[in-house]
C-alpha cells in the first residue's frame, strides 16, 4: 500500500560517474602579463613565474592522479599567454579546428599550436577562418556546442564551427567584459548539466540557457568574480579554484566532488583552470 503523505520526497542526488579525459596543457615558462587585453590584466603588477609554474604543475599532476591523460605543449618565448591552452582550438570526434586569435599580441599562438596539432596526430585539422579562440568560447555539451560571442568571436565563427563539426551550435551573447570568454562564465559539468553566472549573458542568452538547462547550477557573483566557473569536470570530479566555496558547496549538493586547485598566479592573466586546459573530445 502506498502511503500518501502530501510531502514530496526529496530529489535523490544523482550518482556522478567520472570518465577518463584527454587534456592538452601548455607549460608556463614564458608566462607574463606583458599587455592588457582583458580587464584582469595589469602589466604593472609583477608576475612570479616560479609560482605560476609550481601551481600549474599541481594542476597537471592532479589531472594525472585522477586518471586523465595529459599532453604538454612547450611554451614559446614572446607568447606570454600561451599557457592558456583552451584557446588553442577545438577538437571533437577526431576533427580539430585550430584558433585564430582576435588580438595581434596572441596571433602567433595560432600557428604555434597548429604545428603542435599537426605533429601530434590531428590529421583532420584546419585553421579557423574567423576569429576563434577555441574552447575559450566553445564548450562541448553532449551533442551540442555552447558558444560565447561578443568579445573575442562573433556569429561567423559559430557558423564555421557548426559546419566543421556538424554539431548544433547555440550562440550566447556575453555582455560583461570581465567575462570575455564563455569559459569564464559557464562550465559544462556533464552532457546535460551546466553551471553559469547569468549576469554575464544578454537577456536573450539567459532565456536560452533557462530553457535548455532549467536545472543548471546558478553561481553567485562572488564565486564568478574569482573565476569559479573556469573549472573542468570529468563528470564527477570538478577541478576548480579553492576561492569559490559557495560554488563548491552547490556542486557537492548535486553529487559532484569539488577538487580544489589554486592557479592564483595565472589569474593575473585573466585565466584559470579551464583556460589552461584544452580537452580532446
Ligand atoms: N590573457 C588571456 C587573454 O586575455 C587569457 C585567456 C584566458 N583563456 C580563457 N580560455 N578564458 O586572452
Amino acid at each position: 500500500m502506498t502511503v500518501v503523505t502530501g510531502l514530496r520526497a526529496p530529489e535523490p542526488t544523482p550518482l556522478r560517474v567520472a570518465t577518463p579525459r584527454r587534456f592538452v596543457l601548455c607549460s608556463p615558462e614564458y608566462f607574463d602579463v606583458a599587455y592588457a587585453i582583458n580587464p584582469w590584466m595589469n602589466p604593472g603588477e609583477p608576475v612570479d613565474r616560479a609560482r605560476a609554474l609550481a601551481q600549474w604543475t599541481v594542476l597537471r599532476e592532479t589531472y594525472e592522479e585522477f586518471g586523465h591523460r595529459v599532453q604538454v605543449v612547450p611554451g614559446e618565448p614572446g607568447l606570454p599567454d600561451m599557457v592558456f591552452a583552451a584557446n588553442s582550438g577545438l577538437s571533437v570526434g577526431g576533427r580539430t579546428l585550430s584558433a585564430r586569435f582576435a588580438h595581434p599580441e596572441r596571433g602567433p599562438e595560432g600557428p604555434a599550436f597548429h604545428r603542435w596539432f599537426a605533429a601530434n596526430g590531428h590529421s583532420r585539422l584546419a585553421v579557423a577562418g574567423e576569429h576563434n579562440e577555441g574552447e575559450g568560447d566553445f564548450a562541448v555539451a553532449g551533442q551540442r556546442i555552447l558558444a560565447g560571442m561578443g568579445f573575442r568571436c562573433h556569429l561567423g565563427a559559430h557558423a564555421e564551427v557548426q559546419e566543421f563539426f556538424a554539431l548544433p551550435v547555440v550562440s550566447l551573447e556575453l555582455v560583461d567584459p570581465r567575462f570575455y570568454h564563455l569559459d569564464t562564465a559557464l562550465m559544462v559539468l556533464d552532457d546535460t548539466t551546466i553551471a553559469y553566472y547569468p549576469p554575464a549573458f544578454s537577456a536573450a542568452a539567459r532565456d536560452v540557457l533557462e530553457t535548455l538547462y532549467p536545472d543548471a547550477i546558478v553561481a553567485s557573483e562572488a564565486d564568478a568574480l574569482v573565476l569559479g566557473l573556469n573549472g573542468v569536470s570529468d563528470g564527477r570530479h570538478v577541478f576548480l579554484t579553492p576561492h569559490a566555496p559557495g560554488l563548491a558547496a552547490q556542486l557537492g549538493d548535486r553529487g559532484f566532488v569539488p577538487i580544489p586547485v589554486d592557479l592564483s598566479e595565472l589569474l593575473k592573466g585573466g585565466g584559470g583552470i579551464k583556460c589552461c586546459t584544452l580537452e580532446l573530445h
